[in-house]
């Protein structure tokens, strides 16, 4: 893409969404057929019965190609207008290339720039403030973000505190520049960072202190979980990200049409729709079925709110991340479909 200095900027629009979920489902009874739990344990600890995993030789940038797909078809744009493309990724098929330089080229988006974004399961809420803030700045008029995940790869399918959340998919949206000048868009954006407690969720990667120079990148990387303190960071954090924008906004939760949390486990989310007073039918979850997918659980679940029409053009939507750094972000934003994206 080019940009050049004095391009008009615009609002920021939220344009249209996609999704792509693997094939393979695995049960929690599966599960228990391999670690020391059980059906009723999982659901009644985190609300998830079954969850997604990519087939062997399908990568995050394969599933991300597909939900990009999904979302350029229900917008009716061409890839070849699109700008930038971001995805924010754990699991990226490599650290270079970018998986969204994959993307990018097997979209047929040729004029696009693209990047990859590490912000764990925040990482689809900054992936839209950097997209927001791009179009706002006048750098681009089109821009992708797409969270992929591979998590059952890097997830050590015998250890019974990580194995039962963590799953495949991929999500998205197309934040566009708003031609008439009508949109609501981004109203505002709360991110954040903490990393000293970093130690409570990793996932290690090349540059890990243990590997050696030339030898093997480490793949015995396999996410690394203090359950218990993700809990706490989570419950607290969701609540407070939740407040903190909705004051700054001078908005309350009754002016939210729906919430669209990470898909981390459902007791996060009750003690937070508890504190928050937020009504369950504002609230739209899809852990039972796909379990945590990190970066792309967000967008799974809008794309399915607004498949299942749970999602309505015009609608105001709380988007709350949570996740590993630690890190969190929250937005909120009008759903302002594109023509052909608008449910009949
Ligand atoms: N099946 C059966 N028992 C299990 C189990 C499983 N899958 N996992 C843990 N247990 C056991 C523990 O060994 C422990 O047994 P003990 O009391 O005999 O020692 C007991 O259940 C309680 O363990 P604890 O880790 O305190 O459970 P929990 O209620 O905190 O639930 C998680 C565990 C992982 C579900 C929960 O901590 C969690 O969801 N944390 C946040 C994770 C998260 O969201 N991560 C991603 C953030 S983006």
């Amino acid at each position: 893409m080019i940009s050049v200095r004095g391009a008009r900027p615009a609002r920021a629009r939220l344009a249209a969404l996609g999704a792509y979920a693997p094939e393979r489902v695995v049960t929690n009874a599966e599960l228990a057929s391999r670690v020391d739990t059980s059906d009723e344990w999982i659901v009644t600890r985190t609300g998830i019965r079954e969850r997604r995993f990519a087939a062997a030789g399908e990568t995050a940038g394969d599933m991300a190609v597909a939900a990009a797909e999904a979302v350029l078809a229900s917008a009716g744009v061409t890839a070849s207008q699109i700008d930038m493309v971001i995805v924010p990724t754990g699991t990226p098929d490599a650290m270079f290339p970018s998986t969204a330089a994959l993307v990018a080229d097997r979209i047929g988006a040729h004029d696009a720039a693209a990047y990859d974004l590490s912000a764990a399961c925040s990482g689809f809420v900054y992936g839209l403030a950097q997209a927001a803030a791009l179009v706002e700045g006048g750098m681009a008029r089109s821009v992708l973000v797409i969270g992929s995940e591979v998590l059952s790869r890097v997830t050590d399918q015998t250890d019974r505190g990580t194995c039962i959340l963590f799953a495949d998919g991929a999500g998205g949206a197309l934040v566009t520049a708003d031609e008439g000048g009508t949109a609501t868009g981004f109203l505002g954006f709360d991110l954040g960072a903490d990393g000293s407690g970093g130690d409570d969720l990793v996932l290690p990667a090349s540059g890990d202190r243990e590997a050696v120079p030339g030898g093997p990148v480490p793949a015995s990387g396999c996410i690394r979980m203090d359950g218990p303190a993700v809990f706490r960071f989570a419950t607290r954090i969701m609540v407070e990200t939740t407040e903190r924008l909705l004051a700054a906004l001078g908005l309350g939760i009754g002016d939210i049409d729906l919430v669209v949390a990470h898909q981390a486990n459902s007791r996060i989310i009750d003690h937070a729709a508890e504190r928050l007073a937020i009504p369950r039918e504002r609230i739209f979850n899809t852990l039972e079925r796909y379990g945590n997918t990190s970066s792309a659980s967000i967008p799974m679940a809008l794309a399915e709110a607004r498949d299942a029409g749970r999602l309505r053009a015009g609608d105001l939507l709380l988007l709350v991340g949570f996740g590993g750094g630690l890190t969190w972000g929250s937005t909120v934003v009008r759903y302002e479909p594109l023509g052909a994206e608008v449910p009949a």
